[in-house]
């Protein structure tokens, strides 16, 4: 085995001892001192930089989320890392590259044991935060983007919650390949006045009130394909906006509440939906070869600066608690983050 780089005397991790909503968060998890198992010959140990906190994450926390570890767990889905240790059988990776795992659970640790596979090496002298939240959201945005209809020219896109992450990813990926986009937000200060684009303030709840204001800026041109972040009346009003035989495709329950979309749309205009999760778009056979292209395009979409995410907070592993009540607020300027302990070393 090849040596670690400088490292951490007490790793620690976040442990998730409860989902019970009914308890408080300061209940439900824990920052604990970890162990450091062996490697096996495949493995690799990494030591996390910076990781994201995701709504994926939260909804995990509370028992809500598409899967569900046991418990106890350590939570985190997205992050990069640097490579500590490297097995006997890994020759393609040194100690001292920057790393993204894809696919790994658990990355709110300082350090943790993955698979070579699962590694994708990135850049060492790129932003770590922007790093961090490169795997889950601006692949989302990319594949909503990209394979769920194929977009003719001057065909239109609308997408609510336009001010999160996957909302900005969006943006700006829709901004690169030339697609028109309406941006949704609930909140004035949501919109991003330094870009251009068609932005509209709207609660989604008057599905009439949105369908007219769409149909001013598109002036009767196709609104084919409609991204909802949000459920509950949020997609009866995108569904209202999208053309007949538009597409409305429901990717997260920010709201919490049943998707509501009226029968005169299903049923009149043809409206078709469904739902999407990037895990079981990555697993599906059919997408194999698709999905192998769709992290180096991501790479360099972010080393030419095509995409960039912004950051509300960074907090210590050992202020999680805090992290993650500032994370669940509403109407932050972009992500809330942690540092790994190996942060320092690594900031570009
Ligand atoms: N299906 C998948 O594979 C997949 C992958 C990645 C992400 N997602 C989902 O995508 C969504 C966005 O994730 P993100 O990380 O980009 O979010 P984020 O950056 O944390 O932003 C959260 C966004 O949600 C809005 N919001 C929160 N609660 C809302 C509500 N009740 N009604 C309307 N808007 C609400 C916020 O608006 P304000 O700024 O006004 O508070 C903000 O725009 C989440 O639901 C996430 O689970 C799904």
């Amino acid at each position: 085995m090849r040596p670690m780089t400088p490292e951490t005397p007490h790793p620690h991790a976040v442990e998730v001892v409860s989902t019970s909503p009914d308890r408080p968060m300061a209940e439900r998890i824990r920052v604990l001192e970890t162990t450091r198992p062996a490697l096996a010959p495949t493995q690799v140990r990494i030591g996390m930089l910076a990781m994201n906190i995701l709504p994926a994450d939260l909804l995990q926390m509370n028992g809500q989320y598409g899967h569900q570890p046991e418990l106890p767990y350590v939570p985190g889905h997205e992050g990069v890392a640097v490579v500590l240790e490297t097995g006997s059988e890994v020759a393609d990776l040194q100690p001292g590259e920057r790393v993204l795992p894809i696919g790994v659970f658990g990355v709110w640790s300082d350090e943790l044991v993955v698979q070579r596979r699962s590694l994708v090496p990135v850049p060492s002298d790129a932003n770590v935060l922007q790093q961090a939240m490169l795997a889950a959201n601006p692949a989302t945005a990319w594949v909503l983007l990209q394979h769920q209809v194929t977009l003719q020219p001057d065909q239109w896109v609308i997408q609510n919650a336009a001010n999160s992450a996957v909302g900005q990813c969006t943006r700006q990926l829709a901004a690169h390949l030339g697609i028109p986009l309406i941006n949704v937000v609930r909140r004035p200060e949501a919109v991003a006045s330094d870009e251009g684009g068609h932005w509209l303030v709207h609660d989604g709840q008057d599905p009439d009130s949105l369908q007219h204001s769409v149909h001013q800026i598109t002036q009767g041109e196709p609104v084919v394909l409609g991204l909802d972040a949000i459920g509950g009346k949020a997609s009866q009003a995108l569904a209202a906006s999208l053309s007949p035989q538009g597409r409305l495709v429901l990717y997260g329950l920010l709201s919490g509440e049943p998707c509501s979309i009226s029968a005169h749309d299903l049923i009149f205009r043809n409206i078709n939906v469904q739902g999407f999760w990037l895990a079981n778009w990555f697993s599906h056979p059919d997408n194999r070869q698709k999905a192998k292209t769709v992290y180096p395009a991501l790479m360099a979409l972010a080393a030419q600066n095509v995409l960039r995410m912004s950051v509300e907070k960074v907090y210590e592993l050992s202020d999680v608690l805090e992290a993650i009540a500032h994370s669940a607020q509403a109407g932050r300027q972009g992500k809330v983050l942690l540092k790994g302990a190996h942060f320092q070393s690594q900031q570009a």
